[in-house]
């Protein structure tokens, strides 16, 4: 599929394009630190997103401590397996009968597979961070997701269909701005940045699949009113400038 294909859906969903005046800023060499780090922990934030989402949505409340935190993977030599996402190597013999729990749940294989991509994501951002000189520093959030998040309705199933239709959207948007970013940057991390587009798309298109799952009724207010609510956070004028930050209050030229 060539890009222009792989991003049209991705376009057509998202109700703005990022703004002329964000790509001006995330293109400044001196940018270049917080745009690698707050990237590398949108990747880590992503892959526990969905991983939270497997131990709320898939498993019974008693079970959930059986699901190993995420980041037991950073003792790993290589990214993990699916059994290893799921703990089931280390789990005892009587608690394995979870897994069939967990087999059932719609979410579990999307998920899976996403935090598998998105740690692999991480530690690509940080070989390319560590081969640049970047150190990994703590930079705190943008606005974006906890902007989104506020509005997630309190009762089920309209809290995980929200949940999921926000997915979508932080999706869709990474890989709208890997696109819209890559010929502006030098040409390997155009060339990295170009390389996660085709996954970004699909993460956005799991998100939507399942909400519409989960919904079981036809979501297209819901997806217009976060649309619209995204849209405002990329547009409207914001301070800070991150990943996903809004549209910079005091811009200059590449
Ligand atoms: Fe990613
Ligand atoms: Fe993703």
């Amino acid at each position: 599929m060539t890009m222009d294909a792989l991003l049209a859906p991705v376009k057509a969903f998202l109700q703005c394009e990022t703004p002329d005046e964000w790509i001006a800023v995330a293109c400044l060499p001196e940018n270049l630190p917080i745009l690698l780090i707050d990237h590398a922990n949108c990747e880590t934030k992503a892959a526990m997103t969905a991983h939270s989402l497997v131990r709320r949505y898939c498993l019974p409340k008693g079970k959930r401590h059986l699901l190993p935190k995420l980041d037991f993977y950073r003792e790993l030599e290589a990214l993990p397996e699916k059994a290893e996402v799921l703990g089931k190597r280390t789990m005892a013999e009587g608690d394995r009968s979870v897994f069939a729990e967990l087999e059932r749940n719609p979410l579990l294989f999307p998920m899976v597979r996403l935090i598998q991509e998105e740690l692999h994501h991480f530690e690509q951002v940080l070989e390319i961070m560590n081969e640049r000189g970047i150190a990994y520093e703590a930079v705190s959030a943008s606005r974006y997701a906890r902007g989104m998040m506020g509005a997630v309705r309190t009762h089920e199933p309209a809290t995980i269909v929200d949940k999921l239709i926000i997915g979508a959207y932080i999706e869709a948007r990474s890989c709208e701005r890997f696109a819209k970013l890559a010929p502006h940057l030098d040409e390997a991390l155009g060339r990295f940045y170009v390389s996660l587009l085709r996954s970004e798309a699909r993460h956005y298109q799991d998100y939507l699949a399942l909400a519409e799952q989960f919904a079981g009724a036809d979501i297209s207010e819901r997806i217009r009113f976060f649309g619209e609510l995204e849209a405002a956070l990329i547009c409207s004028p914001d301070e800070q400038f991150r990943f996903h930050s809004g549209c910079p209050v005091k811009t200059d030229s590449c």
